[in-house]
């Protein structure tokens, strides 16, 4: 793959992870105050990431490119409401939604067709997570 390419791709695996962590900290968070229904779904957030993560770690191998990884930074998240949590999953999803789309658009620069196809699926991922973020902040506010 092109180095620019695989770089990116390379720095996704860290966020997809990070982003993992993050929910996991957030799942540990609701389970503390007893919201277990809403610590089950963090979780599952929680494994959804690393399948996000290790999705482009083969991906890599598959294109015969080096995988690379880099520490994963401690999440950080002051929250004092659950709705607190949702927002702070909606402003990181929103990020990371950025971050794919910079990521296919390098896919694109460089003409990378296979990249390009493969990513598609993050794209339409991100679409899904926002709204689910902003259906659950929506039902919380209520
Ligand atoms: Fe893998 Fe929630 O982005």
């Amino acid at each position: 793959m092109n180095g620019k390419l695989a770089k990116v791709m390379n720095e996704q695996i860290n966020k997809e992870i990070y982003s993992a962590f993050l929910y996991l900290a957030m799942s540990d968070w609701a389970m503390q105050k007893g919201l277990k229904g809403a610590a089950h779904w963090l979780y599952v957030q929680y494994l959804e990431e690393m399948i996000h993560g290790q999705n482009l770690y083969r991906y890599l191998q598959v294109r015969g490119d080096p995988v690379e990884l880099a520490p994963i930074a401690k999440p950080e998240g002051a929250w004092n409401t659950l709705l607190d949590v949702f927002r702070h999953v909606l402003e990181h999803e929103k990020l990371v939604t950025a971050s794919i789309a910079n990521l296919a658009n390098v896919s694109q620069d460089v003409r990378d067709h296979a990249a390009s196809i493969f990513l598609e699926w993050y794209v339409t991922e991100q679409v899904e997570e926002e709204g689910n973020a902003t259906d659950i902040i929506q039902r919380l506010q209520l």
